[in-house]
């Protein structure tokens, strides 16, 4: 059961992984390996642990000390009676250990979670209660935290806690279960409850008690998991990426589904902030990596149909320089897992000054929609490949909607104008499915430049962000150096990079694009084409054009201009993907990365 749940989790941190049973002979057993799970996993094969119904599991993303057996989780206290488990860093960790070695204490590992298996330990043998020594030491810890334990003297008890670092609880029949995300219990129960932020909760097969930090009873949300098992099982795919590219047309329509009626757009589901909409003076955006790229697009929507000025901003960036907000900034956080540090201490941040605060969100139960002032899920379903694709057309169609509910509001379109744009959402996934199907050309392309030392992407307005996305994949999972560029700014410096040979994806305007986009866009192709550049370009069907200044050309079928990102991303994911494939990489787990950053 242990292993099945790390299983789901594994795509949250892959450097080592380790389990804890309480054994029904009343021992404590664990077993803890670098590498991925199939390390483990042939290791338990090999010499199971002894039987029992207690447990814990964990995998790791080093953050304190390398990837090794001994800083892998658990780590025990200090009499060896109790395991411990952490996600996230305690930042005061070495004043701890010093004060713990100034008392004695030995140290195995080179992890701040030590620290914290020794001081429970320790409180434990003075109260003889599990929750009660969790209570006397999460307050002396510092930085966020998911902690859970168990001890040898209690067999048939769990006490997990957290701070800012995810934590959900699944109700079973008789059984229950605690995860870092609903995945890790899915197959047992779809019934979930939230945990709120420094709450200490504590399951036995039969019972679940939560209380904050100083031991007060606390009541929680209870949830109904909106996807089974099968949702975030690879099924017969080649990878998990190539699932989940194929599930951007769901993605897409489910995101969209119940929230358009006639033609136009309703988001009564979060009323409080529908209700603010009209007074919102100016609208922040913010995110990391491909999330922040949908923010991008989420400005150019937003300004051009609803008129407000939008800033896109990288959560880590943002709070460190004393940003400008006022109550009538609406704050967007876009995020698939609803977990990302970064993003949540900026989105907390933002509160602090005033701001109203709207969560794009993938992931029931995550912390960042919880301590929003209202939540917008993208209905993408579970994303498990570090590299996220499906979830990225949803969030972009999340703040597309955003963006219509404010023209609407505001008054800035008119109904026919918005029922048009509507039309064209709607139709996204029907043209997204065509693309997907038709994408042997461009899969035939990345076999083919499997040794490639370098690829530049180009686009301009709404292509940006895709350029800058389809870069971000590449590297991630390819390891080739990419770089995006707006393809206006290259004559300002970047050009020198382009050399014969060199390989470089333009993401075309659709002439009926804004004003002269298109002509400026294949002027900048024959500018690089003139230096020697392999140009592929991705452009609309029928765009003769760029026919005679591109080496091949990637047909997508027409769209608005705005929803065109939404068709152009998916080859340029379609080719990080064959290519890292052709590398003979691992698709879904790429080097050093994990899927959930639940670090700053
Ligand atoms: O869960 P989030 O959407 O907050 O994650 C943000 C980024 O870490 C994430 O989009 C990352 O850039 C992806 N691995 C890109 O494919």
């Amino acid at each position: 059961m242990l292993m099945g749940g790390l299983r789901r989790l594994e795509y949250r941190g892959y450097d080592s992984a380790g389990v804890a049973v309480v054994g029904d002979d009343g021992t404590i057993a664990t077993r803890k390996r670098a590498g991925k799970l199939k390390v483990l996993a042939n290791d338990l094969t090999e010499a199971p642990l002894p039987g029992g119904s207690t447990g814990i599991g964990h995998t790791r993303w080093a953050t304190h000390g390398g990837p090794t057996d001994a800083n892998a989780h658990p780590h025990l206290g200090d009499d060896g009676r109790l395991a411990l488990i952490h996600n996230g860093i305690i930042e005061n960790f070495a004043e701890l250990k010093a004060e713990l070695v100034e008392s004695g204490a030995e140290f195995h590992s080179e992890t701040d979670t030590e620290v914290a298996a020794l001081l429970i330990g320790r409180e434990y043998r003075e109260t003889g209660d599990l929750a009660e020594a969790f209570q006397r030491v999460v307050n002396r810890l510092h930085g966020a935290f998911t902690l859970l334990a168990v001890h040898q003297d209690a067999p048939d008890v769990v006490v997990g806690a957290r701070r800012n670092s995810p934590l959900v609880i699944g109700l079973g029949d008789g059984e229950n279960f605690l995860g870092s995300d609903v995945a890790a219990f899915v197959e047992y129960t779809r019934r979930a409850m939230e945990i709120g932020q420094d709450q200490i909760v504590t399951i036995r097969p039969d019972s679940i008690v939560v209380t904050d930090f100083a031991g007060e009873p606390v009541e929680n949300r209870e949830f109904e998991v909106a996807w089974d098992a099968s949702a975030s099982d690879k099924g017969g795919w080649s990878s998990f990426m190539a699932k989940e590219i194929t599930e951007s047309p769901d993605a897409v329509a489910n995101t969209i589904r119940g929230r358009v009626s006639d033609g136009a757009v309703d988001l009564s589901e979060i009323a409080r902030i529908d209700e603010v909409l009209g007074d919102v003076d100016r609208i922040l955006i913010l995110g990391c990596g491909t999330a922040y790229y949908s923010g991008m697009l989420g400005k150019y929507a937003i300004e051009k149909w609803a008129g407000i000025p939008v800033d896109v901003e990288l959560s880590h960036e943002f709070r460190y320089r004393e940003p400008v907000l006022s109550s009538r900034t609406l704050v967007i956080s876009v995020s698939q897992s609803g977990e990302t540090m970064d993003t949540l201490m900026a989105v907390k941040y933002a509160q602090e000054r005033g701001a109203t605060t709207l969560s794009v969100c993938n992931t029931q139960g995550a912390t960042i929609a919880r301590e929003s002032d209202a939540a917008l899920f993208t209905h993408a379903g579970p994303e498990v490949a570090v590299a996220s694709t499906k979830a990225f057309v949803a969030q972009v169609t999340a703040l597309y909607l955003i963006a219509l509910r404010l023209a609407a509001v505001r008054g800035t379109q008119s109904t026919e104008a918005l029922a048009e744009l509507v039309d064209e959402l709607q139709a996204v996934p029907t043209k997204l499915s065509q693309v997907i199907e038709s994408s042997g050309q461009i899969a035939e392309l990345a076999r083919g430049m499997s040794d490639t030392r370098s690829v530049l992407f180009l686009g301009r307005h709404v292509g940006y962000p895709i350029a800058l996305e389809g870069a971000l994949k590449l590297k991630e999972i390819a390891y080739i150096h990419a770089e995006g560029f707006a393809a206006g700014e290259l004559k300002h410096g970047p050009i020198s990079l382009i050399e014969p040979g060199q390989r470089v994806i333009v993401v075309v305007p659709s002439p009926r694009a804004v004003d002269s986009l298109h002509k400026k866009v294949v002027s900048n192709i024959q500018e690089i084409r003139a230096r020697g550049a392999y140009v592929i370009a991705i452009a609309e069907a029928g765009d003769a054009a760029v026919l005679p200044f591109a080496d091949d050309v990637i047909r997508i079928p027409l769209a608005g201009g705005m929803f065109e990102p939404l068709l152009a991303v998916a080859p340029l994911q379609i080719f990080a993907m064959e290519l890292a494939a052709a590398k003979g990489l691992d698709v879904d787990q790429p080097r050093n990365l994990a899927k959930s950053v639940t670090v700053e």
